[in-house]
């Protein structure tokens, strides 16, 4: 309740899912047939797992920015967005009109939110689940000297309110003006024919889905032509000409079945969780990192709890949450060990980490 409330003149709608190629086939039938057209043209970019952003320039300037909240109503996040490097707070080249909504993802690159969260843990303070909690609470900083230090990024993928001017006819040209105009767009970002050829896209984006510096969780398809988009329109909250297909999940639940305890390179003592294996992010994953003993103290995780895994890209899967109210009885916690479990010296903590060491002493 400490922000501002903004009504979105046009509404910010969602997605329906597709989980397969069948999917796809259906979906361009549906549209196809609406336009008495046999095959369309399809613009297909990833879709990023992260914030959504409405970002609003009078006169080439920005004047608002908001969350999209449910859809109608956002919260103002205008003095946030304006410490976004990505985030432009004037508009390149002069040619745009008078009143542009521009939208688009906040996100932080995964190699950003790794250090981001090895800095928190090294102070002791609590890591954040994954890029997208951290991009949203970020967000939602009262202060904007903490927004300004977070990784955030915005990714503009379409446009909302657009009066006293006029844009090209196609997604994919928007895309490119707002290139133009000094947004960041996706550089996966493929116009194709048919549903055939953005299922082909769809497995080239999962392929490289580990080298992509952003969490993505499937691809967004939509009807490239303007004139179609709006002839096809909208079911519910959801456009008709475009559809979220779906990739296998990065966080599934899983059993922990133990912890054991590494020593690192610098002494630092790091708490391993062995886990039922599971499949997820498109791996089997049976091992994860739990950090450090602040980290355990704060997810509350025993052992033989059910827990929620993530693995994206080639981080070491996580943690994320122990869904303590699964338990059917107590369960024994994580108790850190006193000693190095390979030297048997004792374990020393400075005051100021969060780190657990074997000074080597033996
Ligand atoms: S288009 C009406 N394109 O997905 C069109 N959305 O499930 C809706 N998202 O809240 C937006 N990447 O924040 C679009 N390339 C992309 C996207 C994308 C991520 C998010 C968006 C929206 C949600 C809808």
């Amino acid at each position: 309740d400490q922000f501002t409330s903004v009504r979105h003149k046009l509404p910010m709608l969602s997605l329906d899912n597709a989980f397969g190629g069948e999917d796809i086939e259906a979906f361009q039938e549906r549209n196809a047939n609406k336009l008495g057209l046999s095959i369309l043209t399809f613009c297909c970019e990833p879709k990023l797992d992260g914030v959504a952003m409405s970002l609003l320039y009078e006169d080439g300037v920005l004047v608002r920015a908001a969350t999209r909240g449910d859809g109608t109503m956002g919260e103002d996040i205008t003095h946030n967005a304006r410490t976004m490097a990505t985030v432009p707070l004037r508009l390149q080249g002069g040619d745009y009109p008078a009143t542009l909504e521009v939208r688009g993802e906040v996100v932080i690159p995964r190699n950003a939110f790794k250090r981001m969260n090895d800095k928190q843990a090294g102070l002791g303070e609590s890591v954040f689940q994954n890029p997208r909690n951290a991009a949203a609470g970020s967000l939602r900083q009262l202060d904007p000297r903490i927004t300004a230090t977070r990784p955030l990024v915005f990714m503009a993928y379409s446009v909302g309110l657009v009066e006293g001017g006029s844009l090209p006819g196609s997604h994919s040209e928007t895309l490119s003006y707002l290139s133009h105009i000094g947004f960041k767009t996706s550089k996966l970002t493929e116009v194709v024919e048919g549903w055939q050829a953005a299922e082909a896209v769809v497995d080239r984006i999962l392929k490289k889905r580990e080298q992509i510096e952003v969490d993505i969780d499937g691809v967004v398809i939509k009807v490239n032509d303007f004139e179609q988009q709006s002839l096809l329109g909208f079911v519910a909250r959801a456009p008709r000409w475009a559809i979220a297909r779906k990739f296998p999940a990065e966080e599934e639940v899983t059993t922990l079945l133990g912890v054991d305890f590494q020593v690192g390179r610098t002494g630092a003592i790091t708490p391993v969780a062995r886990l039922q294996p599971v499949f997820v992010g498109g791996v089997t994953v049976s091992n994860a990192t739990l950090h450090n003993a602040d980290e355990i103290t704060r997810l509350d995780v025993r052992i033989g709890d059910q827990v929620i895994v993530r693995r994206a890209g080639d981080v070491i899967p996580q943690i994320v949450k122990a869904l303590g109210d699964r338990r059917a009885s107590e369960l024994p916690g994580v108790a850190f060990p006193d000693i190095c479990p390979d030297c048997s010296a004792t374990l020393t903590r400075d005051l100021d980490e969060a780190a657990i060491r074997c000074d080597n002493s033996l």
